[in-house]
């Protein structure tokens, strides 16, 4: 595995690799990896001859201050890890090397209503921050396709939503959550959490589970109530739980009609925010 800190260096050896006819397959994470971010790069290399995967804490997509100082960065583990699943192309940049002093601004996306809504509602300038790095990064390594996960189900809608918006050939491809087996999805923000408090946390995914068990025959509101009971009783702070078609993620009343449904909650533990969701009804093709 090729380990490179500047965008003049990776671009150097992308060239050379699309000059021999490779496709190249992009992951980008902010590092603290885990079996999540495994199954990414596993799809990339199923889908792609060449993989990179970039590992940079982005500071402009952090609405908290302490989110960001206080975000695990890994490094050697996680070099270790992306070269014992054969990557390619490790790029770790500096923040100078992503955002020097000259950089064109990010095109304007017209995102709609698409984040008003949960995330983009609590978590101000968060999906403007997203945009601006998976922009800026998709410039520079230029990949035929975009590993993202279904965990951040409205970081890919949005990144969707930009791709569809600007010139970059860059297709997008999103792979299923990938949980532990007691249910809890992985997280790099996981690693914080007490040993107890990462039992407390799969009430979250029996949150989820009760309202896709139950969808059909119960109305929003009760749904709600009820998975907030279940996070609730085992000691975490919901901050939101809803119930939203996957196309447009606004919320919905009637889940009958709709033929995209997603259910998505954000909760606290521990001074820790964890996010989850799931997928309730899909009748099309994204
Ligand atoms: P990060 O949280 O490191 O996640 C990198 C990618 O891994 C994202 O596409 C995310 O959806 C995916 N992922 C995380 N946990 C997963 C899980 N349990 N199963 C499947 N995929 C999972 O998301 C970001 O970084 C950043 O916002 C980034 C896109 C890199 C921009 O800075």
């Amino acid at each position: 595995m090729k380990i490179l800190k500047t965008n003049r260096g990776l671009q150097n050896n992308i060239s050379k690799e699309r000059n021999n006819k490779k496709s190249i397959g992009f992951v980008p994470t902010m590092g603290a990896l885990h079996d999540g971010h495994m199954s990414l790069i596993q799809e990339a290399q199923q889908g792609c001859d060449v993989v990179v995967v970039s590992i940079f804490v982005n500071p402009t997509q952090f609405n908290e201050k302490s989110d960001l100082e206080k975000y695990p960065r890994p490094i050697e583990r996680d070099t270790a890890m992306l070269k014992e699943h054969g990557v390619d192309y490790l790029f770790l940049p500096s923040t100078t090397q992503i955002y020097p002093k000259n950089l064109a601004p990010t095109p304007k996306i017209n995102l709609g209503q698409l984040a008003t809504t949960m995330e983009g509602e609590h978590r101000p300038g968060h999906f403007e921050g997203v945009i601006q790095v998976v922009h800026r990064l998709l410039t520079i390594v230029s990949p035929d396709q975009l590993y993202m996960g279904q965990k951040d189900f409205q970081q890919f809608t949005i990144i969707q939503a930009m791709l569809n918006q600007t010139n970059l050939k860059t297709q997008l491809r999103v792979c299923p959550i990938h949980r532990q087996d007691d249910g809890l999805a992985m997280s790099s923000r996981n690693a914080r959490l007490s040993a107890a408090a990462k039992k407390k946390a799969t009430a979250i995914y029996e949150s989820l589970m009760y309202i896709k068990n139950n969808f059909m025959t119960t109305g929003r509101d009760q749904l709600i109530k009820e998975a907030l009971e279940i996070q609730k009783s085992s000691g975490l702070d919901p901050e939101y739980i809803d119930i939203a078609d996957g196309h447009t993620l606004q919320s919905l009343t009637d889940l009958r009609k709709a033929k995209y449904v997603v259910a998505c909650t954000a909760s606290w533990l521990e001074g820790i925010r964890l996010i989850d969701n799931m997928i309730l009804r899909k009748e099309d093709e994204y």
